[in-house]
């Protein structure tokens, strides 16, 4: 297996090749995740959510970014690693947005960036693409937004919104972005973006026509036992299997069963 690039992620869509995507936020998930031959791993803003326990993606800083994706590269050999820039680093101005986007790429050693929205931050993505740095799109439901939103409900079910997702989907890959996630929008929408971009798009509640996939870690291995999405499909249940594992550990050292002797020096 060879390392991921922008290229690739291009050559798999032009071959109807579906394209793999999960987050991690460490070191051990990632090296795993990547051993397991994950397309793409994606260093979310969702650990705002995952790792430190807030209620929105918006408290993340840039140098919490940069903490989380350095330790996602050192565990990467194959996997192409986007790390998302977080809500506010992209958006005071363009040269703000390239000063932040040039550092989270040099101090992780990320191969992508990846931005929420479309013709508003347009100038930015432009900006940063100058920069030599490749940049993943965001539309849909944008949790960055999350308070102009008031919900995290399905978005683009007007014709409205739909068409300018549409125009903003264009205007992405005319810009020169290397793909786009479609976040929690109707399948159909989804498909007529995929249908009409060259880029490939990346959908998470976005349904099936649409080039790849991508969840969120602790939500698909079931880490989190409150968030159940209907687009979300569980692989493993975790969070019994680490509470049955704790639990014996607990009980061995309450019995003395642990450590043996065999476990003694
Ligand atoms: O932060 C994140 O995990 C994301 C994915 C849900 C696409 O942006
Ligand atoms: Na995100």
């Amino acid at each position: 297996r060879k390392k991921v690039t922008t290229h690739r992620l291009l050559e798999m869509k032009q071959n109807g090749e579906k394209i793999s995507m999960l987050t991690a936020y460490d070191y051990s998930m990632a090296s795993i995740i990547d051993k397991a031959g994950m397309d793409v791993i994606l260093v979310g803003d969702s650990a705002s959510n995952v790792m430190v326990g807030n209620a929105t993606t918006l408290p993340m800083t840039v140098d919490q970014m940069i903490h989380h994706g350095k330790s996602v590269t050192n565990g990467v050999e194959k996997a192409m690693v986007v790390v998302d820039m977080p809500f506010g680093s992209y958006h005071a101005s363009t040269q703000e947005a390239v000063t932040n986007a040039v550092r989270i790429m040099r101090e992780t050693g990320a191969d992508c960036l990846k931005l929420e929205g479309g013709v508003e931050i347009i100038d930015s993505v432009r900006a940063i693409l100058a920069t030599g740095i490749p940049i993943m799109g965001h539309l849909g439901l944008m949790p960055q937004s999350i308070n102009k939103y008031g919900s995290y409900a399905l978005r683009a079910k007007d014709s409205a919104e739909a068409d300018k997702l549409i125009s903003d989907a264009k205007l992405l890959e005319e810009t020169g972005c290397c793909s786009v996630v479609l976040e929690k929008i109707p399948k159909e929408l989804a498909k007529k973006v995929t249908e009409e971009l060259n880029i490939p798009t990346i959908g998470i509640g976005a349904g099936p026509f649409v080039d790849g996939q991508v969840l969120v870690m602790h939500d698909m291995l079931g880490l989190n036992k409150g968030f159940s999405p209907k687009f979300l499909r569980r692989y493993a249940n975790l969070y019994d299997v680490i509470i049955e594992a704790v639990q014996s550990y607990i009980e061995d050292v309450k019995s003395s069963d642990f450590p043996s002797a065999d476990e003694s020096y």
